[in-house]
């Protein structure tokens, strides 16, 4: 298995290109299923998230093809591809592909609209939290799903087309907000959904959505309202910028010190968490190119955070700023309020040094002036690029083993990293 190695002390300085986003790739690329026309997505980052869901639309019958690379651009950067379901062969989402990935169970909502069914594995827990799908269920059966659980599989039908109806969320849900979308999108009448997920994801599908035809206003507000339509046609839509990766390399630089560009970045796409780098003594400054970010050696300002749905501070940030709070002047504190699970980081970032204790849905940070750098390893994405983070940072050796959570989000990290200036390699084997 690949490990990451890195010598950590170095300042960052130069410019990262700020890939698209996974987050909204992934729903993007469900959506294709919704139409026989070709939808066509630019900006979509090479990870291997995108590659094992294209493999799960693959199985239900879309093709797909890869082109627009710009001269010289490496293989692996973002790409324009195209996607067709011309037909649906299969309305079956099995275990062994849902299980790899949650976001897959989304294909339940366009091919339930579509096809008038859909049977889709479970996709179970996952190392951050029990991540039910209670929502899904609920909202699809408020637009006239009849469903059933049995063996680990969600059955879904709606044999005289879903209709129109108001769902009120009793949670906002990203996933949810998303699959409700994109069936509201062929029900027959008017959907309203309430307490909807506003993310910056939520409002990109929107906008593909309504370029293939759909009718919804209110995307990027709590209340989304979406008058169904026949059908969908083929579209061209862009990725948003990852404002993930974005605030990633940010605090990498609040925690090294230097001065960054980070290409393409939308500052509207993170401002809180913008807003809280700020606090810890790093400039952040948009410009037409992007967001620069710069600190000098004055030391890191202890910030307290709770993360909440957008527009507020993002659980995808929350174990890196809990990397950039462990050499903080000061005490911090850390709330979770989205996932009960997502603290896994907090034993591997002790190795390095770090002063951290738990108390409930609360870490306490107490800063130190260094720490030290040993092999550490961890159980998901934002946890192992937390590691990162804090290895760039520490004295000497760090090894980040598990490599493959690295690669499920984040385009040519060692690339990205190395290209400023830190000394950070892959290891193969
Ligand atoms: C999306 O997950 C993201 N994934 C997550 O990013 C992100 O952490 C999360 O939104 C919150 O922002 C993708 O976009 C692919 P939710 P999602 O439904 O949609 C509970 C990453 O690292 N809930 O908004 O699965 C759930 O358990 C990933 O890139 C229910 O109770 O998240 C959680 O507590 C990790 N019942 C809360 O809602 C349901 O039916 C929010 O989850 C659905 C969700």
């Amino acid at each position: 298995m690949d490990r990451i190695r890195i010598v950590g002390g170095n300042e960052l300085s130069g410019s990262i290109p700020i890939s698209g986003a996974k987050n909204a790739a992934l729903p993007l690329m469900i959506a294709s299923l919704l139409t026989d026309g070709t939808l066509t997505l630019e900006n979509v980052p090479h990870l291997a998230d995108v590659e094992q869901l294209t493999r799960i639309l693959g199985n239900h019958g879309v093709d797909y093809s890869v082109n627009g690379r710009r001269p010289k651009q490496s293989e692996a950067y973002s790409r324009t591809v195209n996607f067709t379901a011309r037909n649906i062969v299969d309305t079956t989402a099995p275990y062994e592909l849902v299980s790899k990935m949650r976001a897959s169970f989304w294909v339940i909502g366009p091919l339930l609209a579509r096809m008038g069914e859909a049977r889709v594995s479970l996709p179970g827990g996952c190392a951050i939290g029990t991540r039910p799908v209670d929502l899904f269920i609920d909202g699809l059966q408020a637009l006239g799903a009849g469903i059933d659980v049995e063996n680990g599989y969600v059955i879904a039908k709606a044999k005289n087309r879903l209709r129109g109806n108001r769902y009120v969320f009793p949670k906002v849900s990203v996933g949810a907000t998303h699959v409700l979308m994109m069936a509201a999108s062929l029900a027959r009448g008017e959907t309203v959904l309430e307490n909807a997920a506003r993310e910056p994801e939520i409002v990109n599908l929107a906008d593909c959505l309504n370029a293939m035809g759909a009718k919804i206003s209110g995307a990027g507000t709590s209340t989304i309202t979406i008058d169904g339509v026949d059908q969908l046609s083929g579209a061209s839509v862009r990725v948003i910028p990852d404002r993930i990766e974005t605030g990633t390399y940010a605090m990498a630089v609040a925690m090294t010190g230097g001065d960054v560009l980070l290409e393409g970045a939308e500052p509207d796409l993170l401002q809180a968490a913008l807003d809280v780098i700020a606090q810890t003594g790093a400039e952040i400054t948009p410009t037409n190119a992007g967001i620069r970010v710069r600190r000098n050696g004055a030391g890191i300002a202890p910030v307290d955070i709770t993360t909440a749905p957008f527009p507020a501070f993002p659980t995808d940030l929350q174990a890196q700023f809990m990397g950039l709070m462990t050499m903080a002047k000061g005490k911090s504190h850390i709330t979770e309020t989205i996932f009960e699970n997502r603290f896994m980081h907090v034993q591997e970032l002790a190795r390095l040094g770090a002063h951290i204790t738990l108390s409930g849905q609360t870490a306490i940070v107490e800063g130190v002036s260094k720490l030290k750098g040993a092999p550490v390893m961890a159980t998901d994405l934002r946890a192992s690029v937390s590691l990162v983070i804090a290895g760039l940072a520490a004295e000497g050796e760090t090894l980040v083993n598990r490599v493959y959570h690295l690669d499920r989000g984040f385009e040519r990290l060692e690339e990205k990293l190395s290209g400023c200036g830190a000394v950070i390699e892959r290891i193969s084997g």
